[in-house]
Parts: C-alpha cells; sequence; structure tokens
C-alpha cells in the first residue's frame, strides 16, 4: 500500500450535462434542441429512449446539490440549456430558463459549491439546425449572444466557464461518423463545423475580455492515445495522425494560430479542406487561462492502409474493457497530458471529465461498483505522476455525478457515482461515491 498526495490546492468535482439529466423538455418555456428532435426519429437512441424525463434533476437539483455536499467537492461541472434561455436561438430572453439557472447557481454556492459552467454541451436549438447549424456562420452570432448573456447574469457568482464540451464530437462524431445529432455524414461538413466551432469559442473569449467578466475561461476538448505498435515510422505517423485527430486539430488554433500541416494533408487525401476566412485564425487564437480535458480511453494503433480515415487500426485487445467496450487505457492519460504540455507550454489543466460506463445493480440501497473504484485509481495515479512531470494540473472533475441518458444509447450506459432508477428517479450513491468522498477528504489516495 502506497499513499499518493494531491496538492493542497487541488480541485475536486463531478460534473453531468444540462441534456443528459435536467429533463423538463418543454417546461417554462424551453425550445426544441437539436437532441428533443434527434431522439424522436426511430433507430437513432438504443431502446427508443429519449430524455424527456431524464433524471429529472430540473426538478431535484436540490436533492442533487445535496449529494454534492455530501460528497464533499469543491466545484460542480453543469451545462446550460441554450434553447431554456433562448428558445429562438436568438432573440427574445426566457427569463424562466435564467431563473432555473440562479436557482441551481445560488444553491450551489450557498453549499460552499463553486459552480463550474459549460455553455455548450451539444443542445444545440432546433431552431438554429433549421438554417443549417453550426455549417452557417450566422450560428456563431448567435452563440456570442448567448455567451454574453450568461457572463452578464452570472457574474460575480460564477467563476469557471467552459465555452465547449468536446468540439471534436460535435464536429466529426455528430457529422462525420453520424451517431450524435444532427446525425450528418460527411468529412467536409466536419471540418465546416469544427472550424466555426473554434471560432465561436475565440469570439467568447474575446466577449468575456472586453466585458471584464470576473473569473477563468478555457474550453473542454475530449482527448485520447494511440501508442505506437511498433517504433517504424508508419506506425507512429499513423498514431500521431489519430492523436492530432483530437489534440492538434483543436489546440494547434488556438494556441499557436494555426492548423497543423499533418492534419491538413491527411484530410487533404480525403477530398477535405478547412475553409478560413481572413482574420478567423487571430479570432480563435485567444489566450484562454485553462485547458479542460476529458479523456476515457486510447489503445495501442498499427499502420493499416485503408483502415479508418488515417490508415489505423487500433490494437486492443487483452485490455479489460469498460461496459461500453471501451478500453481501460489509463497510460494513456499521462502521455497525452504529457504531451500536451511539450507542445503547448504549462497551461493550466483541469480533467474536466474521466469515469467509466459499468452497469452496476442496486440492490436493497447498495451498488457495489468496484471497477469504478479501480478505474478512477489507476487515473488518478496518472495523474499523480504528471503532476511530477510538471504538468500543471489543477483539477479532478469525475465523469459523473449521476447515472444519465448516454446521449445514442440511451439509458443503457450508467457512469455515475450515483445509481438513478429512472422509473422512480431515486438516486442511491454507489461505494464508488463513498471512495472518491474519502480520497477528496483526505487529499490522497491509497494504492
Ligand atoms: C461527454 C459526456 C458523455 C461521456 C461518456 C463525453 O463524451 O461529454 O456527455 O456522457 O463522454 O460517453
Amino acid at each position: 500500500m502506497a499513499i499518493i498526495h494531491f496538492p493542497q490546492k487541488f480541485l475536486w468535482g463531478a460534473a453531468t450535462a444540462a441534456y443528459q439529466i435536467e429533463g423538463a423538455w418543454d417546461e417554462d418555456g424551453k425550445g426544441l434542441s437539436i437532441w428533443d428532435t434527434y431522439t424522436r426519429v426511430p433507430g437513432n437512441i438504443r431502446n427508443g429512449d429519449n430524455a424527456d424525463t431524464a433524471c429529472d434533476s430540473y426538478h431535484k437539483y436540490e436533492e442533487d446539490i445535496e449529494l454534492l455536499k455530501q460528497l464533499g467537492v469543491q466545484v460542480y461541472r453543469f451545462s446550460i440549456s441554450w434553447p431554456r434561455i433562448f428558445p429562438g436561438g436568438t432573440g427574445e430572453i426566457n427569463s424562466k430558463g435564467l431563473d432555473y439557472y440562479h436557482r441551481l447557481v445560488d444553491k450551489l454556492l450557498e453549499n460552499g459549491i463553486e459552480p463550474f459552467c459549460t455553455l455548450y454541451h451539444w443542445d444545440l436549438p432546433q431552431v438554429l439546425q433549421d438554417e443549417g447549424g453550426w455549417k452557417n456562420r450566422a450560428t456563431i452570432d448567435a452563440f456570442v449572444r448567448y455567451a454574453e448573456t450568461m457572463f452578464t447574469a452570472f457574474q460575480g457568482k460564477i467563476k469557471y466557464w467552459v465555452t465547449f464540451n468536446e468540439p471534436w464530437c460535435s464536429s466529426f462524431k455528430a457529422h462525420y461518423i453520424g451517431d450524435l445529432a444532427p446525425g450528418e455524414q460527411n468529412l467536409q461538413s466536419a471540418l465546416d463545423v469544427a472550424h466555426h466551432l473554434m471560432l465561436a469559442h475565440g469570439r467568447a473569449v474575446q466577449s468575456f475580455r472586453s466585458l471584464s467578466i470576473p473569473g477563468q475561461i478555457g474550453y473542454a476538448p475530449n482527448v485520447s492515445w494511440r501508442e505506437p505498435f511498433s517504433p517504424g515510422q508508419e506506425d507512429s505517423e499513423a498514431c500521431r495522425r489519430r492523436t492530432g485527430w483530437m489534440v492538434e486539430w483543436f489546440m494547434d488554433p488556438i494556441f499557436k494560430g494555426t492548423y497543423p500541416e499533418f492534419m491538413n494533408e491527411a484530410f487533404a487525401r480525403k477530398g477535405a479542406h478547412v475553409k478560413i476566412l481572413p482574420g478567423d485564425m487571430e479570432v480563435i487564437r485567444q489566450p484562454i487561462d485553462f485547458l479542460g480535458i476529458n479523456y476515457y480511453t486510447g489503445s495501442l494503433g498499427r499502420y493499416k492502409a485503408g483502415e479508418g480515415l488515417f490508415d489505423l487500426q487500433d490494437i486492443d485487445e487483452g485490455y479489460e474493457r469498460t461496459d461500453f467496450n471501451w478500453p481501460v487505457y489509463p497510460q494513456g492519460l499521462y502521455k497525452v497530458l504529457v504531451h500536451i504540455t511539450e507542445s503547448y507550454g504549462t497551461v493550466p489543466i483541469y480533467i474536466t471529465e474521466n469515469g467509466a460506463c459499468y452497469n452496476d445493480i442496486c440492490t436493497e440501497g447498495q451498488v457495489h461498483d468496484p471497477k469504478r473504484i479501480e478505474y478512477l485509481k489507476k487515473h488518478l495515479l496518472q495523474l499523480s505522476r504528471v503532476i511530477e512531470s510538471g504538468v500543471n494540473l489543477k483539477g479532478y472533475i469525475a465523469w459523473s455525478l449521476l447515472d444519465n441518458f448516454e446521449w445514442a444509447d440511451g439509458y443503457s450506459r450508467r457512469f455515475g457515482l450515483i445509481h438513478v432508477d429512472y422509473k422512480s428517479l431515486i438516486r442511491t450513491p454507489k461505494d464508488s461515491f463513498y471512495w472518491y468522498k474519502k480520497v477528496i477528504g483526505n487529499g490522497w489516495l491509497e494504492v
């Protein structure tokens, strides 16, 4: 047994996202989001699930904050539903939507928990999608209006702002792979969307600075790691492209003001090109206060001509897998954080998501989830190593506080520290909740 200490001011937290937990899909003047419509299309979501009710956090937020308090976290990462604030995407503000987030934020503050707020966690107002969504540059203006409204309404209350959650998912997964709303399958569309998301991020950061909003602003890309199977050039270049799809593509523009040439070349081989207008890169290249990192999985990778977008085959046999079938690959978290620091300097980093899907069963008020505890432990251990290696890591936010609506997989995938019975909506803290509570309380980990 060894004790691994974390820095004294390290922030511990838990995360959720509006569409995945709130429910109340048409209450108090909320408009439709692309997820409200996407879930209505037969075949899009496993078992035909939707998040009309989800965890009903819109009504049960006080109970959830009580649980956060019991857990002992310093921060709660949640997201705001844009169509609750602007049912029409832009234009008139829905004051009842704003009121809900004021109630939530006030309650968090009353309980000594810092709100860590994400502006965009995938629930674009449907009316904006009807006009082309993120392929349309006008959506950027609408986002900036929404962001400025939130900055102003919550200044002094919310100190941590995340512009975008996982822009890779909103672009490539939603527009090329096609299994997230709006569900398109076109590489050029995905590149257009990715660029517009980056621009919207840059414009929001500019507004945050020009409005002199107190606090910190960053974004939360999802990253992964591919370790070359052999030291040969083909394997390492294929892995570099796969990692670069999530890391360099979404970080070089912000930290360096350019897109990485090796990725431009890889996309060009597939007939797709990023379309940059004069001035775009200056807008994107805004200094940020922190980088949020979402990490779940990774693997070894080997060059294989014609495999996927980047001629890469994942080599992941023999790894333990979560119930999402994702290989457990904690060493990738270490590698990717060191790589990011070497590439972009010692930017302050928060792990804004990390966690595991295990479909735990609740019996007599107890949920034993030893595999989740093991997963978290292994990843925290890697984090203690990165701190020693000079990565400027400031905090860790576990995904997720609650079992919730897991997008295309509906309710079939449980990531929570707290079990949710979707019929009764009863919340039951799992063993991992009590384990994490102890880690937070002690500030150290026993391995
Ligand atoms: C997303 C979450 C999601 C989690 C697990 C991330 O991609 O930000 O919304 O539930 O991973 O799939």
